[in-house]
């Protein structure tokens, strides 16, 4: 029976680092619906929804009715971007109408901790927003509840605005501080004013989501283009920047971390998911296709990203496991 080739992703895994978030503030809100399908088929990562209530900021958008009717129309992550002064009355509605991520603002007067604990409870990432003039320290009373820190750029409530290079400079690389205690997983969002002339400068302050609204909505503007053109210039910010003049890591790309039996390789891959890196288990290509799954390798895969730190974290584990269980020559 011939070997059967490892499991690939469905998708071709991309091969960039930065994420680009579409914005649909800017769309046509007559048909979001359309809105989204398009931003998907033309290559976004993800959709940022603008929730504005008219009182946190001076203007009013949609909620999680509309939310929920829009998360039938696409398969891309959905982070809420909650600009409203009392979303622990809502978040529920959030969580249930399939937001991915939902981030509040650090400068509402309503409770913050309870919110983000529901948000995490749901298995969902939390994240808390700064507006321009909010310094980041805001965000350190809740920093071991967060999973995504959101720097805006603009003052919120409008599209369109221009981009203040000054907030990003000062607040980008900094913000990463407040995730310090995610060995994976954590990211910072810029959000205001990012196009192909801002997305080079956030690139090398490290940013992970750039969300992207007007630019992408232009009459006659290319917006597949315009993705991976926004794309481009923010990992190369990243690999000038912050990277040596390296190519930063795929964000997709997997890396075989350990080959084990079975009983150990599910162990390992348990200890390492608790420090919160995620693990895949598959058969090795290293041992026949009809060998026994308790008496076969399994390979524990990690995102390249993590590898670093998962070799710090649990290197020598590894060794002792794979020593332990080596195959007599
Ligand atoms: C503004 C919103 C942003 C906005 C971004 O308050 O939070 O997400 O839609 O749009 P541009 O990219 O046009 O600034
Ligand atoms: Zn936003």
């Amino acid at each position: 029976m011939s070997r059967r080739p490892v499991p690939t992703f469905a998708e071709a895994p991309s091969t960039s680092r930065a994420r680009v978030a579409a914005s649909i503030l800017d769309a046509d809100l007559g048909n979001l619906a359309h809105a989204v399908t398009r931003a998907e088929r033309e290559g976004a990562d993800r959709i940022h929804l603008d929730v504005m209530d008219g009182h946190f900021v001076p203007n009013l958008t949609f909620g999680a009715k509309t939310i929920k009717a829009l998360r039938r129309r696409t398969r891309l992550p959905f982070d809420a971007h909650l600009m409203i002064s009392n979303p622990g009355e809502f978040i529920e509605e959030y969580l249930d109408a399939g937001c991915d991520s939902v981030t509040i603002h650090a400068e509402i007067t309503e409770e913050i901790e309870p919110t983000l604990r529901a948000i995490r409870a749901a298995g969902r990432a939390a994240g808390l927003c700064v507006k321009p003039k909010t310094p980041l320290t805001a965000l350190a009373p809740y920093q071991r509840l967060l999973d995504i820190v959101m720097v805006m750029t603009v003052e919120p409530g409008f599209g369109g605005q221009a981009f203040m290079a000054d907030v990003a400079k000062s607040k980008l690389l900094q913000a990463r501080e407040y995730l310090s205690h995610k060995l994976h997983g954590g990211e910072i969002h810029v959000d205001g004013g990012v196009n192909r002339e801002s997305a080079e400068l956030v690139g090398s302050l490290g940013v992970d989501i750039l969300v992207v609204g007007s630019a992408l909505w232009l009459k006659g503007r290319d917006m597949a283009r315009e993705i991976r053109l926004i794309r481009a210039l923010a990992d190369e910010g990243y690999q000038y920047g912050l990277n040596n003049g390296l190519p930063p890591i795929p964000r997709d790309k997997m890396v075989t971390f350990a080959s084990l039996p079975r009983p150990h390789a599910r162990t390992l891959r348990e200890e390492i998911e608790t420090a919160g890196i995620p693990v895949l288990l598959f058969r090795s290509p290293a041992d026949p296709a009809d060998m026994d799954d308790e008496v076969r390798r399994w390979d524990l895969l990690l995102p390249a990203s993590a590898e670093a730190v998962a070799k710090e974290r649990f290197g020598r584990r590894r060794s002792a496991l794979t020593r332990a269980t080596a195959r007599p020559a």
